[in-house]
């Protein structure tokens, strides 16, 4: 027997096999069974010269997968058909999911916030240059860029003939010239656009969104969330923010869980603030009931992002007199601010964005 002659022996098994299929009966042992069909047919390469016989021992295998996967797959019909007439079986229940724990928190920040009157707005996640750095007191060379400038969107800079003026901030508003577009590296892109939006004062904004910088390790991701709150009204003070933060705290760690802010620089807000949380799990000692050392925070306290009083440069970029109006702004990163809630113990955000179930059921 030649190549050529095997193949034919093969197609003509192949669909025998075919018409058996539909009248049933026990094909694995008329196929497959040890004087079966294939048994006969495996006997003939002894015909088959030297050359040819690596090649016809290849064909005499892949019929050998493919008669077993038809017979098994024979099988397997015939024994879910009797299942199916069983109709006393219990129903299989479908799975259930549940909103991701990261969109769980975010309802719980808004909850907190429309309480005591903050209005929830979403600003764009993609947005002009002069909404996420020009309007904040950031000119087009500041070096205080340098740490947020992340993932720009590639298309021409139409703003360069127009000088930029601390005097007239809105000289360079994407409105008449354009500008460059990036991926917001943080929410405070909002606060403009808020006092645009509105006019004039009072103001009381929270701005959820999804924000992008370079930086990926366990407590970082490229993409993760912030919310941002801003405040502008006739004699709005430092307590007025510490107020709001404490609140916030009481609220989303539990009664009795502190704020501290501490000096720091951010280029949109003077004077400016780091704001810690009290440790919920030390109570802000630093220190365990049996005298050890609080492994969780180590001082007592959480870092968990910024705030400030609002540049009168800032209230200027969106319309509003410095002279008349101030106001407070503060944000910082929905996953930290999360996974610092009692009891969560998440080591790695990286986790909350796996897609892994057996890590998302557990929320
Ligand atoms: N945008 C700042 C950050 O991402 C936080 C901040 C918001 C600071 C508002 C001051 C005022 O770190």
């Amino acid at each position: 027997m030649n190549l050529h002659e095997l193949q034919n022996q093969i197609t003509k098994l192949k669909s025998s096999l075919e018409t058996d299929l539909s009248s049933g009966g026990d094909l694995n042992a008329k196929y497959l069974g040890k004087k079966g069909l294939f048994n006969e047919l495996a006997k003939a390469i002894q015909q088959v010269g030297p050359t040819d016989r690596k090649a016809a021992g290849q064909l005499l295998n892949e019929l050998k997968t493919d008669l077993e996967q038809t017979t098994s797959s024979q099988t397997s019909v015939s024994q879910s058909r009797e299942t199916e007439t069983d109709l006393t079986m219990p129903g299989l229940k479908p799975k259930v999911g549940h909103i991701h724990p990261i969109s769980q928190a975010m309802e719980e920040i808004v909850h907190i916030f429309e309480k005591i009157g903050f209005t929830i707005v979403r600003y764009p996640e993609v947005d002009w240059d002069w909404y996420a750095f020009e309007s904040l007191n950031m000119p087009p060379t500041h070096p205080a860029r340098d740490e947020w400038e992340t993932f720009f969107i590639d298309l021409p800079d139409t703003t360069k003939n127009i000088p930029y003026d601390v005097n007239n901030p809105r000289a360079r508003h994407p409105s008449v010239a354009g500008g460059k577009i990036l991926l917001t590296p943080q929410t405070s892109n909002g606060q403009v656009r808020e006092m645009e939006r509105l006019g004039k004062p009072p103001i009381r904004m929270i701005n959820i969104a999804r924000c992008y910088r370079r930086q990926q390790d366990a407590t970082h991701t490229q993409m993760f969330h912030q919310f941002e709150g801003l405040v502008v009204d006739k004699g709005i003070n430092i307590q007025h923010l510490k107020g709001t933060l404490d609140y916030f705290a009481g609220q989303f760690y539990g009664a009795g869980t502190k704020s501290r802010i501490r000096p720091f620089h951010f280029q949109f807000t003077e004077p400016s603030f780091e704001v810690d949380f009290s440790c919920h799990i030390c109570h802000g000692t630093g220190v365990l009931k049996n005298g050890d050392k609080c492994k969780f925070c180590k001082s007592g306290w959480h870092e968990v992002g910024g705030a400030g009083m609002v540049h009168p440069n800032v209230l200027k970029a969106g319309n509003i007199d410095p002279d008349k109006y101030t106001g407070f702004a503060f944000g910082w990163g929905i996953e930290r601010t999360y996974t610092l809630q009692a009891g969560l113990n998440i080591d790695d955000i990286r986790l909350l964005y796996s897609g892994d179930l057996r890590f998302l059921e557990q929320f």
